[in-house]
């Protein structure tokens, strides 16, 4: 993976001819469609839709539903997650918020013992982990509101697939082997997601007879077939009997919310991404208000790394003081995106020494991985475009599975800070905003995102816990610079988050060169490990679609970190 970031000169539109350069694009469609999914499966069923007449937003509800089924350690009809929507016809975009909500009976210390101290595994494992899902309220949303075809239609894959079974890859071998102590301690999720109790071998047909009954009865009532009735008396009480905390009130009172997604410029391209409850569309935004005080293209290889390292440690602490679930918390949006506030922010910045992130302003400290959750893009022969991350949170999220029902519950209640300074699975601190409260949102590093300039636009996002939003960030320099999708994509990665206060890096991120030059700055470097062993791994697994008006070309890619995949066809 060679492909380091070039920042190839960028046309700095005056705002002037910047409105006409986008009103020129105005009214043209995309000579193809295209998917990227982060399962070759889900793009399969994203294509059967668009063909058979469904918009981007049907397909968005199909490949959603299939990904649930084929990645069940990624997302669910358990979990929750942002759909970014673009209709083409009005220009409207909208955020459609499928996050899991806590509880009514969750409390600010309910992770934590009598000392006070956080109860290791408890806010990740079991139903205790869980928040109310969101995915089903936001599919039967989706497909009514946005979609042409019926509900049944855009589901028919995923229950196909889950009736019929689908091979168990290497990839769903290597996640269930990190998780199998947990998934062996529920009988419910072992006799599905295992072989006799063991990781099932390479190709056994896995199949979800429960999971496709769950997807019949959002077919024939909607949101309603989730939240309410049978199968909702089904989930509360074996939650309680587990040890959770979920009533009927808290699924039936379950919504989703459409919010006006976080808007910044950078030299000329919009950036459109998640707003909060996600982190990612303002820690964009504060990043590239930073960034646009310098000109990136006139410095070196070894002053640009360490300028966006600079840059993404700044963003990553404010993320942790301020931000949380706008419904709850007042978030200074307006302040943290701010070219005034970034220029504050900057003058800090030294070029020839790294700011020790202790040195900034207490919050926090370590690390951890993030294969889960996952990404897909998709552009429909209209110009219509979804960008959607969704997630059951860790791997296999609580691995917890209420008999019967066939999908595993999320433990997003762990991306709350159970306390405040105390790093949870990703690493990531929080405070007061994103502290535990009945009925509020987690905090998300999800950051499904638009992209638009004179030249096109780019349908972007990717799982990786933390080290979303800075895969974000470096994806859209690159898009910025003139690339393609599949460049887009392969981007060797660099990431820093405040705290820990290391740069975690892909093996080729840097040259020696820029590495050496990094560490006399000060900064110190980390080789990303494989999680699995055996030498330097790599992370995220991002979804990319292009459309290059100027060249009346659409290119799309899927990571080849993973094992999904890129279609672009004639719808
Ligand atoms: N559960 C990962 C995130 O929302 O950031």
């Amino acid at each position: 993976m060679k492909n380091r970031i070039s920042f190839i000169s960028l046309s700095c539109l005056s705002p002037f001819l910047l409105f006409f350069a986008l009103l020129a694009n105005a009214g043209v469609t995309p000579p193809q469609a295209a998917i990227a999914t982060a399962h070759p499966l889900a793009t399969e069923a994203g294509q059967e839709i668009l063909r058979a007449g469904g918009n981007a937003f049907d397909a968005a509800v199909a490949v959603t539903a299939v990904l649930g089924v084929v990645e069940p350690y990624g997302s669910g009809l358990g979990g929750g997650g942002f759909w970014l929507l673009h209709r083409e016809a009005d220009n409207f975009q909208v955020m459609v918020d499928g996050r899991e909500k806590a509880p009514m009976a969750a409390y600010r210390d309910m992770y934590l013992d009598d000392k006070g101290d956080v109860i290791s595994g408890a806010s990740i494992n079991g139903p205790l982990a869980a928040g109310i899902p969101g995915v089903p309220a936001a599919m039967a949303h989706i497909a009514r509101k946005y979609g042409r075809l019926p509900l049944a239609k855009n589901l028919a894959p995923a229950i196909r697939l889950a009736r019929g079974g689908f091979a168990v890859d290497e990839q769903y071998r290597r996640y269930a082997e990190m998780r199998l102590k947990t998934l062996q301690r529920f009988p419910a999720t072992a006799k599905i997601f295992l072989y006799n109790n063991a990781v099932p071998p390479l190709g056994y047909l896995l199949k979800q007879e429960d999971l496709a009954n769950t997807l019949e009865s959002i077919v024939r009532s909607g949101k309603a077939g989730f939240y309410q009735g049978a199968l909702a008396n089904r989930l509360v009480d074996a939650v309680k009997k587990a040890g959770g905390i979920w009533s009927l009130d808290d699924l039936k009172n379950y919504n989703i919310v459409e919010r006006e997604p976080v808007r910044t410029e950078y030299r000329g391209m919009q950036l459109i991404s998640a707003a909060p409850p996600s982190s990612g569309g303002i820690a964009l935004a504060s990043m590239v208000q930073m960034l646009k005080q310098y000109d990136l293209e006139k410095l070196s290889t070894a002053d640009r790394a360490h300028l966006i390292i600079e840059v993404m440690r700044r963003a990553y602490r404010d993320r942790a003081e301020y931000l949380g679930d706008s419904d709850f918390v007042d978030v200074p949006v307006a302040r943290l995106t701010s070219t005034a506030y970034a220029r504050e922010l900057v003058k800090g910045i030294r070029m020839d020494e790294a700011t020790p992130s202790t040195g900034l302003k207490p919050v926090g400290r370590p690390s951890g991985a993030g294969s889960d959750t996952t990404h897909f893009s998709i552009l429909d022969k209209e110009g219509n475009r979804v960008a959607a991350t969704v997630s059951v949170n860790y791997l296999f999220g609580s691995c917890f599975v209420v008999p019967g029902t066939g999908f595993l519950l999320n433990d997003e209640m762990d991306d709350f800070s159970a306390k405040p300074g105390v790093a949870n699975a990703y690493g990531l601190i929080g405070a007061e905003a994103n502290a535990i409260e009945p009925g509020k949102r987690p905090l998300s590093s999800m950051s499904p995102t638009f992209l638009e300039d004179n030249r096109g636009i780019a349908i972007i996002g990717t799982p990786g816990g933390s080290r979303i939003i800075s895969m974000v960030l470096l994806a859209a320099l690159q898009y910025a610079a003139g690339a393609d999708a599949q460049s887009v994509v392969q981007l060797p990665r660099f990431h820093h988050q405040y705290m820990p206060d290391i740069v975690m890096f892909e093996n080729d991120a840097f040259s020696e060169k820029t590495e050496q030059e990094l560490a006399l700055r000060g900064h110190v470097l980390k080789k990303q490990m494989s999680p699995y062993g055996g030498g330097f791994g790599h992370y995220g697994n991002m979804q990319a679609i292009v459309w290059d008006k100027h060249k009346n070309k659409v290119t799309a890619a899927s990571d080849m970190r993973g094992i999904g995949a890129a279609v672009v066809f004639k719808q």
